[in-house]
């Protein structure tokens, strides 16, 4: 056969332009959401041991400069965390008018009016001296997270958080039923504007880890199995997605991301209707950190190979630590 090969597929990756142009999937600042530590009683930012780079800021200018240079970046959300000074066991700090993430939504609010997409992280998990998602009851001496009473304060958490100016609230506890509770909450008292972006498919990982140092927010007793999803499951996924979705989520969610690419593949196949997002994790963040320190890997390659990866996955928009360095890599050209 004369010619043979008469299709070429390495036609459409002779050059640079070749590729840019027929590249299916694209990556911009749009697509990114920034996750910001606030931490109660400090006065200048901390540093976070398990994860370089990151920083924990005080409600005050010092977070308001970090936000305006994303800002300038093309970073337009953030999702916040709040690391309160007061825990007890039923959260209260979480739903207090001034507690650290009530505070720091006022501020962002005030100076940044809607130029900012303000999500805030609605969880019991950094207010709770155990640490766990929920309220922890007994019978006898068996703990257990009583699934319907930490609804109740869920909502309570959501409803402060809106008042205080959030646009997004992002359950992250993975009790049942508690988008259904925290729109209901919402919708009583007049929010109905208000977002659900719900962690919908969260895992029980280890990839949380540098996280809960981050966020002082390891459980003091057990461990997440009992409520979030086990590792070997996937679909499953559409299960808790299916309930989101009834209970009225604007948002999916699932986490970890580079580790379940194929979940947010299954989800977005399932519900392409819904926004998907995917939160590329500390753990996540601090294995890349920790092999570009090596001189292992190159930093933006990597991180840029990852990000796509989770696009073309499926997911609309990513949470992630690197979204700084991203919007900036992307701005000069990305490397394939
Ligand atoms: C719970 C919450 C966690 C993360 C986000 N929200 C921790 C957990 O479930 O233990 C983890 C995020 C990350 O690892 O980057 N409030």
């Amino acid at each position: 056969m004369k010619g043979y090969p008469r299709v070429r597929p390495r036609r459409l990756r002779l050059n640079k332009n070749i590729r840019d142009t027929t590249a299916e999937t694209d990556l911009t600042p749009n697509n990114l959401i920034l996750p910001v530590f606030v931490k109660e009683n400090i006065t200048t930012p901390e540093k976070i041991p398990s994860m370089p780079e990151i920083l924990r800021y005080p409600v005050n200018d010092l977070l308001v400069k970090f936000i305006e240079e994303n800002y300038e970046k093309g970073i337009r959300s953030v999702i916040l965390f709040g690391i309160p000074a007061f825990k007890d066991n039923f959260a209260t700090s979480a739903f207090s008018k001034d507690g650290v993430i009530q505070k720091a939504l006022r501020l962002l609010r005030d100076t940044f009016g809607e130029k900012i997409l303000l999500i805030a992280d609605e969880c019991t998990d950094e207010y709770t001296s155990h640490g766990h998602c929920g309220i922890v009851n007994y019978r006898g001496d068996k703990y257990y997270i009583d699934n319907d009473e930490s609804l109740k304060v869920h909502a309570k958490i959501a409803l402060s958080q809106a008042e205080a100016g959030a646009d997004v609230i992002a359950p992250s506890s993975m009790m049942d039923g508690v988008v259904g509770a925290i729109r209901e909450e919402l919708d009583k008292n007049g929010y109905s504007d208000t977002l659900i972006m719900s962690y919908s498919v969260k895992y029980a990982s280890v990839f949380y880890s540098p996280f809960r140092e981050a966020a002082n927010s390891a459980p003091a007793f057990g461990d997440r199995r009992s409520y979030q999803m086990d590792p070997r499951n996937s679909f499953e996924a559409l299960k808790e997605v299916s309930l989101d979705v009834e209970e009225g989520a604007d948002i999916l969610m699932v986490k970890p991301a580079h580790t379940y690419l194929d979940v947010i593949r299954l989800v977005k196949q399932n519900f392409p209707q819904y926004p998907l997002a995917a939160y590329h994790v500390s753990g996540e963040y601090s294995m890349i950190k920790a092999a570009v320190q090596s001189g292992w890997l190159d930093e933006r390659r990597t991180v840029l190979e990852i990000t796509f990866s989770i696009r073309r996955a499926g997911a609309n928009m990513i949470l992630t630590y690197y979204a700084p360095k991203i919007a900036e890599w992307i701005s000069e050209g990305v490397p394939f």
